[in-house]
């Protein structure tokens, strides 16, 4: 039996104005991090929210905030998203002109740091960086908006990251994000991801604690 996966609901489904209600929801759910997604509308065309929100999410949360910054220098902003209750930064290397200055500068400031890569960047791409990472996330739709269809080719990714990880930082955790459901939870655990996250497949649930049991089983 493969180990049960890390789960991390994505906020952007939340209801905003019922914000601190679903994170109580959360907190009392198996989930085991809370996913924040940050967007500039330059990175990615969408705008969502920044640190002030952040701040807030922090007073509720009961469980750690992996906050997926698609924002397009991300390194100006590590302390701010510290400050306002970040304990994990994942940066996109698209969006990074000195990523592993980036990666450095999220691990200064205390937190777990990883990198992003979007679905048409291979995971060769790593193959200097992750060495210093804790994490890489794997975006199995184009980041920006929620809801949207898994793109398959996302366990061959999941699978050569792996075997990449293997050889060079077994102990760095692989995250998936876009379109995860319990449909194909299962499928991507055995390819080797260990963290999951999902945004519609949980707040679109009639029973969004007991969808959270399902992903993870
Ligand atoms: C997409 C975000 C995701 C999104 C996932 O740009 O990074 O975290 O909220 O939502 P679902 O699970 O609905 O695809
Ligand atoms: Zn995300």
């Amino acid at each position: 039996m493969s180990k049960l996966p890390l789960i991390s609901p994505s906020l952007l489904s939340a209801d905003f104005g019922n914000l601190q209600r679903d994170i109580e929801m959360l907190n009392q759910s198996q989930c085991d991090w809370l996913h924040v997604d940050v967007m500039d509308g330059i990175f990615v065309p969408n705008i969502s929210f920044g640190q002030p929100i952040v701040k807030h999410i922090k007073k509720h949360a009961r469980k750690p905030l992996d906050v997926h910054l698609m924002i397009m220098d991300p390194g100006r902003y590590i302390n701010d998203f510290r400050d306002a209750g970040a304990d994990i930064i994942t940066v996109h290397y698209e969006a990074c002109t000195h990523l592993d200055r980036t990666l450095h500068a999220i691990k200064d400031a205390g937190l777990k740091a990883g990198v992003v890569l979007n679905p048409h960047s291979p995971v060769s791409l790593l193959e200097d960086t992750v060495q210093i990472c804790d994490l890489v996330l794997l975006m199995s739709v184009n980041p920006g908006f929620g809801g949207q269809k898994f793109i398959d080719n996302t366990f061959e990714k999941v699978r050569q990251l792996r075997a990449l990880l293997d050889r060079k930082n077994p102990h760095c955790l692989i995250e998936v994000d876009g379109g995860v459901t319990t449909d194909n939870a299962h499928q991507l655990v055995e390819a080797g991801a260990d963290v999951l996250v999902a945004g519609s497949a949980v707040f679109k649930s009639p029973d969004p604690q007991q969808t959270i049991i399902a992903l993870k089983q």
